[in-house]
Order: structure tokens, then sequence, then C-alpha cells
């Protein structure tokens, strides 16, 4: 057991969303928070360990990552890839350099390839080729992965990493051009509510399955990992449901309110079949998640109205 009691925690990256989950969670342990400000570009190597010199956290936690979806891999495949391994390498570094005890990176389900067996198990890693969309994305996540296995081999540092798989929750992209599959129809779903429309569609057959966590039920498996867990392999973090996204529309349709139609456009890709992650290492070490899909997409909902949001 690592005791949090009286440590300062450095959550990198926090006013994102997993990171606003983390700072959350934490505030109900006995620790220390920290947080830098923007101005500390943790791509800069002189930056970050100047922070830690000054700060000197007990514990890291790595939320901070260019993040984006397909569009923007695409377009920025570059800043993709060089600026996740500079904010990586430069914390995992400072974090070695200036006697952090504990670290926990997070990355995420794109690290698995194109054809990883399904649900996707930690031992998937590096067995075939990736989706080649955001493989800029994934190569500098799997450098991440590796960066903790090397520290922990070469110098007995303590640190761990984890994969979550699709999240959702307080701060999210509602932006219909950036955003995930969940927002966006809380989005459609929203505004044809509002605009007394008949029906919204939905991309594809509706048959796609797919996985969605609560970023407050990742938060607290990133703390129950950063106590119990210590180890070279990576921890998937999912909530072992699948859900066909016709379904998932009509769920949040029904949350919401909308009582038109939810269509289907064929004529639109459908994306991979099935998507999920084998979360049986971390169940099997205690951790459930708490929060059901419908609670979680009403509590998203009541954050949409509430503002608490980002692109909408
Ligand atoms: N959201 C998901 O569905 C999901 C799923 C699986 C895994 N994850 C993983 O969780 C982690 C966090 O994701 P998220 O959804 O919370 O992303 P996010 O909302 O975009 O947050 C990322 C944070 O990192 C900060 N950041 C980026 N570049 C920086 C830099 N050079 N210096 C300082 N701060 C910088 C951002 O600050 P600015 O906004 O000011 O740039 C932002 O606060 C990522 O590793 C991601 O792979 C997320």
């Amino acid at each position: 057991m690592f005791d949090l009691s009286g440590k300062s925690v450095y959550v990198a990256g926090h006013r994102g969303m997993v990171g606003a989950a983390l700072v959350r969670r934490l505030k109900g342990e006995a620790s220390r928070i920290l947080i830098s400000d923007r101005c500390t570009d943790l791509r800069e190597q002189a930056a970050v360990r100047g922070w830690f010199a000054e700060h000197r956290p007990d514990v890291v936690v790595v939320a901070a990552a260019k993040v984006g979806g397909i569009l923007a891999n695409d377009s920025y495949p570059a800043e993709f890839l060089y600026d996740n391994l500079m904010i990586e390498a430069n914390l995992v570094e400072a974090a070695h350099r200036y006697g952090t005890e504990k670290l926990l990176f997070l990355g995420s389900s794109c690290i698995y390839p194109k054809m990883a067996p399904q649900p996707m198990r930690e031992e998937a890693l590096l067995t075939g080729p990736l989706e080649p969309t955001n493989e800029w994305y994934a190569i500098a996540k799997i450098a991440g992965i590796k960066l903790c296995q090397a520290y922990r081999r070469q110098y007995g540092r303590d640190f761990i990493s984890a994969m979550p798989t699709n999240l959702y929750g307080p701060g999210d992209n509602y932006d219909l051009e950036k955003s995930h599959v969940l927002p966006a129809l809380i989005r459609k779903a929203h505004e044809a509510k509002k605009a007394g429309a008949d029906s919204i569609t939905i991309w594809g057959s509706g048959t796609p399955l797919r996985e969605f966590l609560h970023v407050d039920d990742l938060a607290d498996a990133c703390v129950f990992l950063l106590k119990t867990y210590s180890g070279e392999e990576h921890v998937n973090v999912g909530s072992g449901k699948e859900i066909a996204i016709g379904d998932l529309a009509d769920m949040v349709a029904q949350v919401i309110g909308f009582n038109g139609m939810v269509k289907r456009d064929p004529t639109k890709p459908d994306g991979t079949p099935r998507k999920l992650m084998d979360s049986g290492r971390l169940q099997a070490m205690g951790w459930r998640p708490s929060i059901p899909l419908e609670d979680g997409i009403a509590r998203a909902y009541r954050d949409f109205l509430a503002g608490d949001v980002r692109g909408a």
C-alpha cells in the first residue's frame, strides 16, 4: 500500500477533463494538491525542471497531453508526436531527478493494434500495426509506457501507467467538429429537443459496440492504482460494459427527454465493429466503477446545461 496522506500530489494538466476530475477526487484524500499554470510549458525541459526544483512533488500524475480526434491527428501529426513525447519525457525525467516517490502516466486505448483481439488485453500492446489515423498519438503514448518501465528497471522508480477507455463527464468537449460520440449525441438531442425537431440522425448502422467510463470513475481508479499498484505492466481502466451506438443514442434521447426518432444513416462509415478493453486485471485488484452509464449521462447533461463544457 502506498499512503497518500501528507503527500504532495502534482496533477499535470489539471485544467483538462481528466486532470480536473483528479483534482476533485484527490480533495477527498489527506494530500496536498499541486498544480502548475500554463506558463509552465511542459514541452520545455528547463521550465519543467525549474518547477520540480521549486515544488518537489512526492507524487505526479501525468494527465497533460496534446489530445484530439482523427481530424486533428491527421492535420497536426508533428504536434501530436512531439508535444506528447516532450511532455511525458520531461515529467518522467524530472520526477526521477527530484525524487518523486510515485508517478502515474495516463495513455489511452489507441495504443493497441488496430486488429487487436477484443476485448483488448494489456498483452496486446505491440503485437500488430496501429490504427493509421492516430498513430502519432499512439506512438507517443507507447513511449510514455516504456519510459515508466525503463525508469523502473534502471533506477528502481515506482512509475506506473494506466490506459483509460472512452471517457465522458464534466469539462468534456461538445464542439460537434471535435467531440467524441457521447457528448456529440447529448448536444444533438438537446438541440433537437429545443428546436422541436422530430428526429436526429446518427452516422452508420448504429451497431458498433463501444465502452464508456465516467471521468470521476477514472479519477477514482487512478487514486486506487496510486495506492495499491506497483508494477511494470500498464493497467487498462474501463467499465467492462459495451453498448451499441444505436442503443446509446436511444438512451441519450430518453435521458434528455427528446421524444423524436433516432434515425440511422447507413451511407456513413461505421468504424471498427467492436472496441472494448479487458479490465479484468484492475477488477481482480478489487476496483469497480460506481457510475452506471444512464446515471452518468444524466450527470453529463446537467453539466452541459450548467455550462461546465468546452465547445458548446
Ligand atoms: N478524454 C478521453 O476520452 C480520454 C480517454 C482515454 C485517455 N485519455 C487520456 O487522459 C489524458 C488527459 O486527457 P483529457 O481528455 O483530460 O485531455 P484535455 O482535456 O485536452 O486535457 C489535457 C490538458 O493538458 C494540458 N496541456 C497540453 N499541452 C500542454 C503543455 N505543453 N504544457 C502544459 N499543459 C499542457 C492542456 O492544457 P491547455 O488546454 O491549456 O492546452 C489540458 O489542460 C490524456 O493522456 C488522454 O490520452 C482521455
